[in-house]
């Protein structure tokens, strides 16, 4: 599928369907690029899992970005002390909580925490009367509706409760509502407001008097919230339409005990996060999973811990998900309100379990050894699962003892040790710009075509591997590149949240068409990550906008064909990036090409073996220059509006730029 030389393309040319658009701006190009489409041999189709997300319980991801909750700590991982320092020295722009975002409002020593009746997790804060907690830096918008609630129990007699809403400074201290509890037992105490103005300051604060009262756990969400989901964030991921999302991790998953994430939200226990910083609150489960992908339309895939996991629990894992209710997992599942099996398909067994930063990370063949182990089981509560093994051609791994003991990568041990026991094998990569700082500069074509390279480099290494281990092309084990991604610069959207320019853009359309070259041996491909970490969705605490990544993702998702075509001519002299692929009923042919020249260039494009229209469409990302970024206030890249173009002349692409051309097809 590579571009083949000039006098190849002059050839091809004859007979062919001359497919030439008209110039909107070709001041300053180059004499036209010459290049013809092949639609006599269409390549394998693409697989639609290449349009695939991931996303991870680290940063801003979930909590902070796609789950609604405006409360740090709502369980009191932290113990609630005199000293408020919540953020530590963080330096990140939004910071990690690190210790209690609580902070007392009275005299020291007002709040203990206890054990004793605690509501969920190790301890709950009881406050003395006369005192109070409240936890500052809440944004709201000015308007808006927003809802909580706290759970409440006396520890003695019956208390007084006050929960207050405050907009700034003491100012403007607006009261939701009192109520009065005994020690019985807790109660939900629910609370509404309208903020009257917007504010990053606002304050919640639950004060106490007549009696010793413990607080359980606390919640506030704006109305709009949808089942706990972000309304904006959603709204966002609908349009980013990712085919299939992984979940939970990632390195977090090999920490993580899923059996923490499901049942009565409030009760799910606080852990520290195993794998980053900050606070796993378990409100977002196995079960908030499912409906996420429910509402953005998307494919469920799940990764199991085989870190510090084991068999066992992955196969409950799958009997939660599949099982009938007389399972173990599947009767928790009909307990929790879920009765119909999810009958999720897709999974990957571990994450980057080659690493020796991962949690439970092995030698490779004890590793082996576990894979299958786990697959086995897994298979065994469902024979239809579709299983991703941990791969990496990079990292080496010792297979066999003393004189047989020898060194393969990571992923030809796999191939051969636990190629029967999964249907997919995963190889991760991220590349960015050393130092990775807004300073490390390197020439943008050079920095647009690294996730090309990579995807490049991994494809054509899996086909010398496979066939390697005895694989013939029809047996190959696709590839799930199931984590790829830019990831560098400051992060300033919380842990991993760098942002990115338009030359990432570029990037990830070229790596998008380098899926398409490969399409006989990509699975699946997912974005790495999806909101605020290494993320293409960025969110402050009260908006939500596409950074410029998603734009190529949303693009080629949305407008480009699933059938590749071959493309011939001289365009990477030029340093273009060019992909073609027709529309699956074959109506349509369209063509990505990717600019990452600071001049605008000229194309004459032929088809061979398909009639094409005279007219064309063009969709196309570009900004004025390449480091052009997008902010919460303003989107400096976006897609333009679909344009008419008419096929009689030179088309143009400007510099810096992405462009999809759809021209229809005469039957
Ligand atoms: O995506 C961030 C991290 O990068 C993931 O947790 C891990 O799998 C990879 O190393």
């Amino acid at each position: 599928m590579r571009a083949m030389s000039v006098i190849s393309a002059i050839v091809l040319l004859l007979g062919a369907n001359a497919f030439v658009a008209n110039a909107d701006d070709t001041s300053g190009a180059n004499p036209a690029i010459e290049l013809t489409i092949d639609a006599t041999k269409p390549g394998p189709a693409i697989n639609p899992f290449i349009y695939g997300q991931f996303i991870e319980h680290l940063g801003r991801c979930i909590y902070g970005g796609i789950w609604a909750e405006m409360v740090e700590d709502r369980k009191f991982y932290f113990p609630v002390t005199d000293k408020y320092n919540p953020y530590g020295d963080s330096k990140i722009t939004i910071p990690v909580v690190s210790a209690s975002p609580w902070e007392v409002m009275g005299p020291a020593g007002s709040v203990v925490m206890v054990k004793k009746n605690a509501f969920v997790g190790e301890h709950s804060p009881q406050i003395a009367p006369g005192s109070g907690i409240r936890q500052n830096d809440l944004a709201v918008v000015a308007g808006k509706e927003y809802g909580g609630y706290v759970w409440l129990r006396a520890a003695k007699g019956k208390a007084s409760v006050r929960v207050s809403v405050i907009l700034e400074d003491g100012k403007d201290s607006k009261q939701v509502a009192n109520t009065i509890i005994d020690d019985k037992e807790y109660i939900r105490f629910p609370f509404k407001f309208v903020a009257a103005r917007p504010t990053e300051n606002a304050r919640l604060q639950i004060d106490i008097s007549d009696a010793p009262c413990l607080v359980g756990a606390v919640s506030l969400m704006p109305s709009d919230n949808v089942r706990g989901f972000r309304a904006d964030t959603l709204a966002l991921l609908k349009q980013l339409h990712g085919t299939i999302y992984r979940w939970p991790g990632g390195n977090f998953v090999s920490g993580y005990n899923w059996r923490d994430g499901i049942g009565p939200r409030d009760k799910r226990p606080p852990r520290r996060n195993p794998a980053w910083t900050g606070v796993e609150h378990n409100d977002v489960g196995i079960d908030e999973f499912i409906d996420l992908c429910h509402e953005i339309d998307a494919e469920p895939e799940i990764a199991v811990n085989t870190g510090f996991g084991d068999d066992y629990s992955a196969a409950q894992e799958v009997e939660y998900l599949n099982g009938s209710a007389d399972t173990i997992g599947g009767g928790w599942r009909v307990k929790n309100g879920h009765a119909k099996p999810y009958g999720v398909k897709y999974w990957c067994v571990g994450n980057e379990m080659w690493g020796d930063f991962q949690l439970g990370h092995m030698r490779l063949d004890q590793y082996t050894l576990k894979h299958n182990r786990v697959a086995a089981a897994m298979r065994k509560v469902d024979p239809s699962l579709v299983l991703v093994g941990s791969g990496d051609l990079g990292t080496k791994g010792r297979l066999g003892d003393g004189p047989d003991a020898h060194d393969v990568s990571w992923s030809q041990g796999m191939l051969e040790r636990c190629g029967d026991r999964m249907n997919m094998i995963s190889e991760h990569f991220y590349r960015g710009q050393l130092p990775w700082t807004k300073d490390g500069k390197m020439p943008i074509e050079e920095h647009v075509g690294q996730l090309r390279e990579e995807i490049r480099k991994k494809a054509a290494a899996h086909r010398k591997l496979q066939a390697k281990v005895g694989r013939t092309p029809e047996k190959f084990i696709p590839i799930a590149m199931d984590e790829w991604n830019y990831w560098h610069r400051d992060y300033v959207y919380g842990e991993l949240g760098c942002d990115y320019n338009l030359a990432d853009a570029l990037g990830v359309a070229a790596g998008l068409h380098e899926y398409f070259r490969n399409s006989d041996i990509i699975g699946m491909a997912n974005y790495a990550q999806t909101v605020n970490v290494i993320g293409c969705i960025k969110t402050t605490k009260t908006a939500a906008f596409l950074d410029t990544t998603a734009l190529p993702l949303l693009l080629y998702r949305r407008e480009f064909g699933s059938v590749p075509l071959a493309v011939m001519g001289n365009s990477e002299e030029r340093k273009l990036d060019l992909a073609a692929a027709k529309m699956a009923d074959g109506s349509a042919i369209t063509i990505g090409v990717v600019n990452p020249e600071a001049k605008p260039q000229a194309l004459r494009l032929a088809v061979n073996g398909a009639k094409v229209g005279t007219n064309a469409k063009v969709w196309r990302i570009t900004a004025e220059n390449a480091e052009a970024i997008n902010t919460p206030e303003k989107q400096a890249v976006a897609i333009t509006d679909a344009r008419d173009v008419k096929v009689d002349g030179a088309v143009s692409v400007p510099a810096y730029s992405v462009n999809v051309f759809r021209v229809a097809v005469e039957k």
